[in-house]
């Protein structure tokens, strides 16, 4: 297997390219980004997807409002028209988006009746002629997020035809879910899980193709995951575990991007997380002053500690009162004595 060769960054967001967090409907929004931003100063961070059509006629302050720390960061856009495809485009770089990435991933029967996500997978003219439209209408960078394949169609020739023919419209940067979709008879969920992983196509994609930018995605949960895959391709996208367990992000400026300035050189233990929580709750309030449900933002953090004692406790408190809090500070100081250390108390 060759190793990736590109050691030096010609940009800020080719050097986060390293390591990214997923895409993710109702979970990856400017909020939880915020929190990661938080804890990674050089992750590259994505939205959850949008429909071209949403941010054509959508109401773009909800939808694509992003904050100056959030940077870099990705838009992914559903849609396979590629002149509506590029006006989305458009205006998500307008918006500031450092990247406009197409969904080519996603197996819900809503997608596939809007042909877009993972059944694209079959239709390679349509995905290039989008890049193209796209690539020509902004000049951030337009990636390709998809699956090894779908239904029967799974051989890694298929998926390398499909990156080919995509590559030769433009696009230079493929996220590839390491796992092919079943679009009859399986939920999003179960494509999430039940087909296996085959990192070894990713590995051979990158080797075959080794002026792409390959990112592989699906199944890491370790920071030693994330290195094994970073000898033999270009990036690695964590979806759940970055979701599930933020505290995960806490390490990545350590193990991926520690020859960047700004890194964030602590490794987060209790404490500093309960900065990054107390942080966190500042931010929080200011939307809530402003008559958003505080519990739509405390969610995020609900995860933050994991595997350690008193997290039950951190957890349910704040599941079980952010609903009615008016004070989000004193919600997550309340909650933090569950899991700090009582003031004095020795270790051992
Ligand atoms: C709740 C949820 C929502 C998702 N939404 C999207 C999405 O909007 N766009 C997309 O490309 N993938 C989406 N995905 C897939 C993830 O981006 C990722 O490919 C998948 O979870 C595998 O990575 P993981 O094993 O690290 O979680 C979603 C995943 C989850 C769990």
């Amino acid at each position: 297997m060759s190793t990736p060769s590109n050691n030096t960054y010609p940009t800020a967001l080719d050097a986060s390219r390293r390591f990214a967090v997923a895409p993710m409907m109702e979970l990856s929004d400017r909020h939880f980004r915020y929190l990661a931003r938080l804890l990674t100063r050089h992750t590259l961070l994505y939205t959850e997807m949008l429909t071209s059509n949403a941010v054509i006629h959508g109401d773009r302050e909800y939808l694509l409002g992003t904050g100056e720390a959030d940077h870099p960061v990705v838009l992914q856009l559903g849609g396979s028209d590629p002149a509506q495809m590029a006006e989305a485009a458009v205006v998500g770089e307008s918006w500031g988006y450092d990247e406009i990435n197409i969904n080519v991933g996603c197996p819900s029967d809503r997608v596939k009746s809007g042909r877009f996500g993972a059944c694209l997978m079959a239709e390679p003219a349509t995905v290039a002629s989008c890049v193209r439209a796209m690539q020509d209408a902004v000049s951030v960078p337009v990636s390709v997020k998809c699956r090894l394949g779908i239904d029967r169609d799974d051989s890694y020739e298929a998926l390398e035809l499909f990156v080919r023919e995509v590559a030769d419209a433009g696009c230079e940067v493929f996220i590839v879910h390491a796992r092919k979709a079943w679009l009859d008879g399986l939920s999003p969920k179960e494509n999430r899980t039940i087909p296996p992983l085959r990192y070894p196509y990713v590995y051979r994609l990158k080797e075959t193709l080794p002026d792409l930018h390959i990112t592989i995605n699906g199944g890491v949960d370790t920071w030693d995951d994330v290195q094994t895959h970073l000898q033999y391709v270009d990036g690695v996208m964590s979806g759940r575990k970055a979701y599930y367990t933020p505290g995960f992000l806490g390490r990545a400026d350590e193990q991926v991007f520690s020859q960047l300035p700004q890194s964030n050189a602590c490794v987060f233990d209790a404490q500093a997380l309960a900065q990054v929580a107390r942080e966190y709750a500042q931010y929080v309030q200011t939307w809530v002053d402003q008559g958003v449900k505080p519990s739509a933002l405390t969610r995020h953090i609900v995860s933050l500690y994991h595997n350690v004692p008193g997290a039950r406790l951190w957890r349910r408190h704040l599941s079980e009162n952010a609903t009615r809090c008016t004070d989000v500070v004193q919600l997550v100081e309340d909650a933090l004595q569950f899991v700090l250390p009582a003031p004095g108390a020795q270790s051992a």
